[in-house]
């Protein structure tokens, strides 16, 4: 078990011997528990639209720069068909909290998913919504919900989210997600502004409590057009670090080595999935609409699906890690 001394320690330290140690026992943990498979995730990210204002956020309300988007149930099914053509197994429907997205309309979506692709996981993340709201989604057929904390340090959380957004409600609606039964995703970002190592020993904390399925951690990166447009991006040392951590605490945690973090730095997701990470999460959303989908600048997004996919299998497979998809070039021509 580890000490709050220590992992406040390992949340800081810089030195490389400590540091390289920290993300082989994290290697060490994930592969004791999932051996060398790396899990596909496919990402549809089907509306832009939000209604909350989080300072961070490219795609808050308040840019009113930004076109907006939303894809028809029709597009959304071509997605998920492109990414079964893939290989893919799991379909994450992401969005901004969407009013036009209602029970009845999303619910009406989800059962057409299911029905055509019965076989295959259904992940929603679209925010905070009630709990009758969720229980029907679980019962129209998703299985996953992915709800980032943002942060569990109250203070750190009230500096990066308008007032009318608390993290009592965002936890509520965690452990209700849980209860329900979504397998059920939390996370957070490194190196926003206001964080401290003691919020960041929050954060990991409240994960060892909530004992999530997935943690989604990428670094903090400045988005145009909001409030903290001019900040600095996090390190991806410490996002390196936060993510070894989370192994440890939590060794059978799916944990991603995400999109942030490889367009921070070249080879970013690589050396996540040294440091204990263990899923990928290639973009399906069509190559029209991507680049509105801009909660941060200069997101990686140029491929389309098939190329990511195919990138993303070659490379682990150079560096050892078995896809769990299969291969996509077995049946793409
Ligand atoms: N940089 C990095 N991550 C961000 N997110 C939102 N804005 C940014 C940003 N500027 C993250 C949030 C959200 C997830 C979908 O993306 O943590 O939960």
């Amino acid at each position: 078990m580890l000490s709050d001394k220590e992992l406040l320690h390992f949340i800081s330290t810089e030195n490389r011997e400590e540091t390289e140690g920290l993300f082989k026992s994290a290697q060490k943990v994930r592969e004791e528990h999932f051996g060398k498979t790396v899990y596909f995730r496919g990402l549809i990210e089907f509306t832009n639209y939000c209604k909350n204002d989080c300072y961070y956020c490219g795609i808050r309300r308040s840019n009113t720069r930004l076109k907006r988007y939303r894809l028809s149930r029709e597009q959304i099914l071509e997605c998920c068909r492109n990414g079964k053509r893939l290989g893919l197994r799991t379909f994450v429907l992401q969005g901004g909290e969407d009013s036009w997205f209602t029970d009845e309309r999303l619910c009406k979506i989800v059962r057409a998913v299911r029905a055509e692709f019965p076989d295959h996981a259904i992940t929603l993340s679209i925010g905070e919504r009630s709990r009758k709201s969720y229980e029907a989604l679980f019962k129209a057929g998703v299985n996953r919900y992915l709800l980032r904390h943002e942060s569990a340090d109250d203070k750190h959380y009230r500096a990066m989210h308008p007032p009318e957004m608390k993290l009592p409600a965002r936890k509520e609606c965690l452990f209700a997600l849980k209860e329900i039964g979504f397998e059920t995703g939390a996370g957070f970002m490194t190196g926003s502004p206001f964080q401290t190592p003691q919020s960041l020993l929050a954060d990991l904390r409240f994960l060892a409590e909530l004992e999530p399925r997935m943690v989604g951690i990428g670094p903090f990166i400045p988005a145009a057009n909001t409030p903290f447009e001019n900040h600095p991006p996090g390190d991806a040392g410490l996002t390196l670090r936060i993510l070894a951590l989370t192994r440890l605490l939590l060794p059978r945690v799916l944990l991603p080595a995400t999109t942030a973090l490889g367009t921070l730095t070249k080879d970013g997701r690589e050396q996540a999935l040294a440091a204990g990470a263990n899923v990928l999460m290639p973009n399906l959303t069509p190559q029209n609409v991507r680049k509105l989908y801009s909660i941060y600048d200069n997101k990686i997004s140029n491929n389309d699906a098939a190329e990511s996919v195919r990138y993303l299998v070659k490379k682990i497979k150079e560096l050892g890690y078995i896809p769990d998809c299969l291969d996509p070039a077995d049946f793409i021509a």
